[in-house]
């Protein structure tokens, strides 16, 4: 039996805000960029599998638009074979394809002319009523991000911003280059759509293990009251990759992992752990704290900047036994790119919870693994009566560590001391466990599958908010400007390995070490 014969899986209402199966209401998405990375990787597996599990009617219908000449039918088999290969733990299923192919249309056209507007607007109309769509749209710019001011003009101009139903956009990272640039960004979307309709996206927000941050914290009473400079000495956050640019080399060399990683997706998670509880669970009052906290993150002073941050580039190196290049070896990366491809930070945030307490986070290219986690490090007991033994003498410990694992492993362990056994009062560090996979034993789903929905839904909860961006930007902005005025002596890392011995440095200057994920 197909999953097509089956009967829709039991729902809870749709306007539903702590998100429960929610179906996505008729509409149309228009892709721009449609032949590109993400969409075949990330957008197109989503919709299929939102379409597998019902959560997309009939009455829906996806136009894709980019400038490669493509047929409906050209455009379904391609991302047939898209859909197939990125789905991830996920059954590829013909019948439901078949039933979801004839929701994909195609609208070849370059985005700086206009008849590419009016094709589009006509294929509008042509699936709102032969699939009942109800004139709801939701645009999504997975461009070059150079078009996106130029195309939410455009789309002013061509009244696609008005309709019968609703009109959303999606923006894909990175939202502006800067301070400046995405402020600009801001006003010219503000021309054209409102705050209300704009869905800014940073994958990360859409992760269950980060989402999952906020049920911990906020759903149960015994971490709450520790959560504060009283108890927590420090925090780390880490996001290794082991992979490099994977031929992105033109963009990333532009952008550089302080951009790529920092500006968005960790100042999102950094957020997350140390933001006030929100007085209601919805998309305002959530957002209202993000914000908050952002904003109260210490703006470094130029001077600052070598004491707080380091940039890193990796040089060759082993990763998995085998000899890879150079970050400069890459290809479309110039032999003396000054790009840092890791970079750490020290944030002091200045408010009654956090003052004095540094929130170190890095982020690196290249590293011995992929690893994305916060490490909560509590303050050590006044008296340390015990010590642990260890090879060379007996050390004090730090017993208290709560990690919150956010990638590949998902989970959350808390670490404390416990006798070991035997004569003596001799003691060592265990973990107790908790784990996504082994508790639910069910797949979760991706953040492209929870975002796309929440947007079609109307629930922006999880998007970043224009007064986010900007104070994200604000953080970050006295970094680039030292980095972009400093030589760099790179490579200061071999691939394979941890990253550069400033950044080592900089912990030991607070007494701390980073942990090994
Ligand atoms: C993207 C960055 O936003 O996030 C990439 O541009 C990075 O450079 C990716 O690899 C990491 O995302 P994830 O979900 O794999 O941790």
């Amino acid at each position: 039996m197909s999953v097509l014969d089956q009967a829709p899986p039991e729902i809870n209402p749709l306007q539903d805000p702590l998100r429960f199966a929610r179906r996505v209401p008729p509409c149309a998405i228009v892709i721009f960029g449609a032949s590109g990375d993400l969409s075949r990787r990330k957008l197109l597996p989503s919709l299929y599998r939102l379409f597998y599990e019902r959560r997309i009617s009939q009455n829906f219908a996806v136009i894709g638009s980019s400038r490669t000449p493509m047929s409906d039918e050209q455009f379904r088999e391609k991302m047939r074979e898209s859909v197939s290969k990125f789905l991830e733990d996920a059954p590829f299923d013909e019948d439901v394809w078949k039933s979801f192919a004839q929701t994909l249309f195609y609208v070849p056209g370059d985005m700086n002319k206009p008849e590419s507007y009016e094709d589009i607007r006509k294929k509008l109309d042509e699936v709102e009523k032969s699939h009942q769509t109800a004139g709801n749209v939701l645009f999504y710019l997975s461009t070059q991000p150079s078009y996106y001011a130029e195309a939410v003009l455009a789309l002013g101009e061509h009244h696609l911003n008005k309709g019968n139903g609703w009109r959303r956009i999606i923006i894909e990272k990175p939202f502006g280059h800067d301070l400046a640039s995405a402020q600009k960004l801001n006003e010219e979307i503000h021309k054209v759509f409102a705050e209300s309709e704009v869905y800014r996206i940073d994958h990360y927000l859409g992760k269950e293990t980060v989402q999952n941050i906020l049920a911990f914290r906020f759903g149960n009473s015994m971490f709450e009251p520790l959560w504060n400079r009283r108890y927590v000495d420090h925090v780390q956050i880490t996001a290794a990759e082991s992979i490099g640019v994977e031929g992105r080399g033109a963009y990333y060399q532009e952008a550089g992992a302080l951009r790529d990683m920092i500006q968005n997706h960790l100042s999102q998670v950094m957020a997350t752990v140390a933001m006030e509880p929100p007085s209601v669970f919805d998309a305002e009052n959530v957002r209202d704290e993000r914000a908050k906290l952002l904003r109260a993150v210490r703006v470094m002073k130029p001077e600052d900047v070598p004491k707080y941050s380091v940039p890193g580039q990796y040089g060759p190196g082993y990763v998995a036994g085998q000899l890879l290049p150079g970050f400069r070896e890459e290809p479309s990366v110039s032999p003396d790119a000054q790009t840092d491809t890791y970079a750490a930070v020290t944030f002091f945030i200045d408010n009654w919870r956090w003052a004095g307490v540094p929130f170190y986070i890095r982020s690196g290219k290249r590293m011995p693994k992929r690893v994305t986690d916060i490490a909560i490090q509590f303050k050590a007991p006044p008296l340390g009566l015990f010590q642990q033994e260890t090879k060379t003498g007996p050390r004090e410990v730090r017993p208290n560590i709560l990690v919150v694992r956010i990638q590949p492993e998902e989970g959350i362990s808390l670490r404390f001391l416990s006798k070991s056994p035997g004569s003596g009062m001799r003691v060592r560090p265990v973990s107790m466990d908790f784990n996504y996979g082994s508790s639910f034993g069910e797949r979760s789903p991706t953040a492209y599958e929870t975002l796309l929905v929440d947007a079609m839904v109307g629930d922006p909860t999880l998007y970043t908010r224009q007064d986010m961006v900007n104070a994200s930007w604000q953080i970050v902005q006295p970094i680039l400007d030292v980095w972009a005025n400093t030589k760099f002596d790179f490579p200061n890392y071999a691939a394979g390995t941890w990253g550069p011995k400033a950044s080592d440095e900089m912990l030991a200057r607070q007494g701390h070490v980073w942990r090994i994920p």
